[in-house]
């Protein structure tokens, strides 16, 4: 009997909670979580609920329990070594080390790593430890993007025209960044459809999982705050409808590079998830950036697909094996939508933004999936915190009948709370569609790009 140790609480987790407990081999699973996720607790055999920056504190569950391996979820305990910990009790993990971590933790290790190693993908950037040289080069960029060194929980880069409108700002914030951070990347802002290409990687072998589009703003039509990611989708043909088989290859590429370059660049076997943020734009595919795990919402769009053993998966990263498995995912649309308390994402002085938690009660949600992320289970029911309460996921034949379903499961869950009902519908579809014509014929017309620029140089 296979004992399986999950870290992580939130919808993503949930996600791979029931591809561990689906598998054939009927293994045991064994969770560890922040705070109590119930969908999560409902398939665990036991819980154990600690802190992600305490690795020692799984590892004595994990002991305890005879754990064979683990799967971590987040970024967070990766970030503070809970692989490196386990590895030195004996057991191994998917997931990579803190150092390989850096991938996601550091943008400048990844950037520099690309450059090094000629891989392509990389905007024009420079990264910076002190402020010496950041106005001359804000000057060179026609837009700027600006990247904190560390993990910033997914709130800490800034864009030009969403987070900032001029150059004195830009600089002001880079000083800002450097009183708090070791460092920043500066970089060319990139215009274009982002896609999540995410990946599994044993060290040698890269193996795709289909493309998924995320939705960051909190409100219909992009508008709003950026949030952890509004809901997403993935189409049957394993490609998006603004993108084809050669963006995909092109990212994948990329993908398998960077594998390769941190084998080489660290002696260390990357084994784990590669989640690559790209860009297709008007010049190709462009690397924003990498996640060390799985989406969250995207885990929710492929983990239901997957038709593989997710079990016989995490044994191949482990094991190097990667390149004699298989992987098998179903050719059908997917849906999510998260369900979210109505003032998520809202500025925190603002009258509607969550301070305290509130009962949602389920109807019927006929053939939707629902994951469970900040959802509190009391005897009176279930009650939302002040976070993404609930991924609800459609899968069908096509986009528009998984849309369908999850728009309908959606409207079964009553209580103060808010969904993106634009996700996945045809109109939206049609913009992204529309959006990368547009950026094609403005290359055509040009006779080329606007961004052109290649050199970098790294610290
Ligand atoms: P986050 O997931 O909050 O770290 O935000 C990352 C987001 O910032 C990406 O999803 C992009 O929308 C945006 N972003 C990051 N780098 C660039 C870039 N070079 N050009 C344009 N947008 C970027
Ligand atoms: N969906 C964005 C993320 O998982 O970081």
């Amino acid at each position: 009997m296979t004992r399986v140790l999950l870290i992580g609480n939130g919808a993503r987790e949930h996600a791979i909670a029931e591809a561990i407990v689906r598998s054939e081999q009927k293994p045991r699973l064994y969770s560890f979580m922040k705070t109590k996720n119930p969908g999560i607790a409902s398939v665990s055999e036991v819980v154990c609920i600690g802190r992600y920056d305490d690795p020692a504190g799984v590892v004595a569950f994990a002991r305890k329990a005879g754990i064979d391996f683990a799967v971590v979820g987040p970024e967070e305990p990766l970030g503070h070594g809970v692989v490196d910990a386990l590895a030195t009790a004996g057991i191994s993990a998917v997931g990579p080390t803190r150092s390989l971590a850096r991938l996601e933790t550091s943008k400048s290790f990844t950037r520099n790593l690309l450059k090094k190693y000629d891989i392509p993908g990389n905007p024009h950037f420079r990264n910076f430890r002190s402020p010496e040289g950041i106005e001359a080069f804000l000057d060179e960029l026609d837009g700027i993007v600006l990247k904190p060194d560390g993990l910033t929980d997914g709130k800490g880069v800034m864009v030009e025209g969403d987070h900032f409108q001029t150059r004195k700002e830009a600089l002001a914030l880079c000083l800002d960044i450097l009183k708090s951070h070791p460092g920043v990347t500066v970089e060319e802002k990139l215009e274009g459809e982002e896609f999540s290409l995410q990946c599994f990687c044993d060290g040698r072998t890269v193996a795709a999982t289909p493309p998924v589009q995320d939705h960051k703003r909190r409100f219909t039509g992009d508008r709003g705050p950026n949030t952890g990611g509004m809901g997403s989708y993935s189409a049957a043909d394993h490609l998006l409808p603004f993108l084809d088989a050669d963006a995909v290859a092109e990212g994948l590429a990329i993908t398998r590079k960077v594998a390769e370059a941190i084998r080489r660049e660290t002696g260390v076997p990357y084994k784990g998830v590669m989640y690559g943020g790209f860009m297709i734009t008007r010049s190709g595919v462009k690397l924003i950036e990498y996640n060390a795990r799985l989406g969250d919402p995207e885990a929710m769009n492929i983990l239901p697909l997957l038709r593989t053993d997710f079990l016989d998966i995490c044994r191949a990263v482990i094991d190097g094996s990667l390149d004699s498995l298989k992987i098998v995912f179903e050719k059908k649309a997917t849906v999510c939508k998260y369900v979210v308390p109505r003032g998520y994402g809202l500025p925190q002085d603002h009258p509607e933004a969550v301070s305290t938690s509130s009962r949602i009660e389920i109807g019927e949600t006929p053939g939707a999936k629902l994951y469970y992320s900040s959802i509190d289970q009391r005897p009176d029911g279930l009650y939302m915190t002040t976070s993404r309460a609930m991924g609800v996921v459609g899968v069908a034949d096509s986009l528009a009948e998984a849309e369908r379903i999850a728009e309908a499961a959606v409207g079964a869950i009553r209580g103060p709370v808010d969904h993106r009902p634009d996700i996945g519908t045809e109109p939206l579809l049609r913009k992204r569609v529309q959006h990368m014509k547009e950026l094609k014929a403005e290359k055509r017309s040009t006779g080329g790009e606007t961004c052109g620029k290649t050199t970098s140089d790294g610290f």
